[in-house]
């Protein structure tokens, strides 16, 4: 039997070149500590900053992303936004060239829907997030619509648009996020005509409050400056109606 642990020692280098041997391979996993080390310093801001961006877009969207939203929401809200859709064309019937304002429009799906059931409309949407901006462009360049239909960054708390200028204002799932509803009401009704409309639909009250502390769709528009409206729950998606649809009118 030969001595297996003689042969082993016969294959290992001698002295000095075994020492080598051991010193280039700590310099390797010096190195590799090194780089290691370099590159977590490196990423770490990055990392810091998508999860800012990603917390931002939770609160402005409930979402941590503008395409992430955009999945979804086309695939689980496109029955409301007919229903919206349908809603607004028959609240600018009979005008020829209506303008139409959406705040906080997302994706834009509930535009693009409108702007094809009313081919005179012209429509701007605003929207917090510039990501949500881009899409929302991009479906509609998609959609043949950008003639009609644009879509820009701003903030409801402060519309950059002259008073009386929209003759329908639309929202969905946006005015639980906003800071104050109320002010983005008054908002709303300042840019609106008198005898406009405005259509906002949003998640029960009780959402609003946990979010924002808002005291609901029909206390903020109210205090927004509406005093006629009709708030009603959407049979949206079945039975259980979890949507308030609130119609407003600016007197
Ligand atoms: C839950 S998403 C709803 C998007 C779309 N309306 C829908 O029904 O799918 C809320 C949208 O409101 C926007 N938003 C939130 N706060 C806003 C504000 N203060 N002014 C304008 N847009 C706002 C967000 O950026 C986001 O696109």
């Amino acid at each position: 039997m030969p001595d297996r642990a003689a042969a082993v020692r016969a294959r290992r280098p001698a002295g000095p070149a075994r020492e080598r041997g051991r010193r280039r391979c700590s310099r390797r996993v010096a190195a590799l500590a090194v780089l290691g080390a370099t590159a977590a310093v490196l990423a770490a801001p990055a990392a810091r900053a998508r999860l800012a961006a990603a917390r931002a877009s939770l609160r402005r969207s409930s979402s941590p992303g503008a395409s992430f939203y955009d999945l979804l929401a086309g695939r689980l809200l496109g029955g409301l936004y007919d229903q919206v859709a349908r809603d607004a064309a028959a609240a600018v019937d009979g005008r020829e060239t209506p303008e139409v304002l959406e705040i906080g429009p997302g994706p834009g799906d509930l535009a693009i829907r409108l702007a094809s059931l009313v081919p005179g409309l012209r429509l701007t949407g605003l929207d917090l997030d510039p990501a949500m901006v881009a899409i929302a462009g991009r479906k509609a360049a998609e959609a043949g619509i950008t003639g009609r239909v644009r879509f820009v960054e701003g903030d409801v708390a402060s519309l950059p648009f002259a008073d009386a200028s929209f003759d329908l204002v639309l929202s969905t799932f946006s005015v639980h996020h906003w800071p104050d509803a109320a002010a983005g009401f008054a908002e709303v009704r300042r840019v609106l005509r008198p005898g406009g409309r405005a259509i906002v639909c949003d998640l029960p009250d009780c959402w609003g409050r946990i979010e924002t502390g808002a005291p609901g769709l029909a206390v903020s528009a109210r205090r927004g400056g509406f005093d006629t409206m009709a708030v009603t729950a959407v049979r949206w998606p079945g039975p259980v109606e979890v949507v308030r649809r609130a119609h407003l009118l600016r007197d």
